[in-house]
């Protein structure tokens, strides 16, 4: 089946909040952070199951796609019946801001902004907190790596039912053609999941974290990986890389 990489609208909130929720459950390390957890007051917390943090998502997409349409865009992958199959969000940076407008969010009127607003705030959003201090050096990393002028890859999912028809590639192949039209790399954090998609499609591994998440319950191969798209880098006319980044290249480290 042909899949089609088309901007998202406000009334794709709830299909986005079905897709990403699901997709990510399937994620260990972040599915343990619904999971039930005791804080350090020895107060236990309920778990939140998968239906509830969908039904959650729900209510606070709508203004998620809103908040900060400045440098975000959003997209989505559609079958052929329109059906929404896979979303990416990419945030662009400050000297892009007025590119790929076609993928900015249409804003709402004042009024519609403030109640989606305050129906995002009213939804709690209760991940576990003791596991917080697991994403600490991830993002002291990123901060350090993180390359300005260059668009990023913020959040990348395609639903389990759909997984492995290459709709992450034609989500990704879409944010790298207007990259390269642009001319500029992109940067990206990536999970274990999505690291074959970005490599094979031309991102480099610039840097890793593994850490043990075992004491969280995890299976203790918790990875994040950090990964750039060389501006110089030719596409073919499909979007495909061509050819691959050659091994003399490949200082996977240097930035
Ligand atoms: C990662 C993800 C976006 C891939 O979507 P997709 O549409 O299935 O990807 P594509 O069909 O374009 O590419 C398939 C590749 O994705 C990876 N992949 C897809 N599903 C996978 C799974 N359940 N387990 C491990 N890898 C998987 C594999 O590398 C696969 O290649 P292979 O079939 O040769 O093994 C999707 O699995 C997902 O949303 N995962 C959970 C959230 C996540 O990790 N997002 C990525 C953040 S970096």
């Amino acid at each position: 089946m042909a899949y089609r990489v088309v901007p998202c609208r406000l009334g794709d909130a709830e299909a986005i909040a079905v897709n990403n929720m699901t997709a990510f459950w399937d994620d260990i390390t972040w599915r343990l952070t619904w999971m039930p957890w005791k804080d350090s007051e020895g107060i236990e917390h309920p778990g939140v199951p998968l239906e509830e943090l969908i039904a959650r998502g729900k209510r606070r997409y709508p203004w998620n796609l809103l908040k900060n349409r400045t440098e975000v865009r959003e997209t989505k992958a559609v079958d052929e019946n329109g059906k929404l199959v896979g979303f990416a969000r990419w945030v662009m940076p400050e000297a892009h801001t007025n590119a790929w407008l076609d993928a900015q969010v249409p804003d709402a009127s004042v009024e519609e902004r403030d109640r989606l607003k305050e129906l995002h705030a009213s939804t709690t959003w209760n991940w576990r907190k003791d596991m917080n201090p697991i994403d600490d050096p991830v993002s002291k990393r990123q901060r350090s790596l993180t390359q300005p002028g260059c668009p990023e890859l913020d959040f990348l999912a395609v639903h389990p039912d759909n997984a492995r028809k290459g709709i992450a590639t034609v989500l990704v192949r879409k944010g790298m053609q207007v990259a390269e039209e642009l001319g500029i790399g992109i940067f990206m954090l990536a999970f274990n999941c999505g690291l074959n998609v970005y490599t094979r499609l031309g991102f480099q591994l610039v840097d890793q974290i593994i850490q043990d998440d075992t004491i969280y319950g995890g299976e203790g191969n918790y990875a994040r990986y950090y990964l750039r798209l060389d501006p110089a880098r030719k596409l073919d006319g499909e979007g495909n890389p061509e050819p691959a980044l050659s091994e003399e290249n490949g200082d996977d480290k240097e930035i």
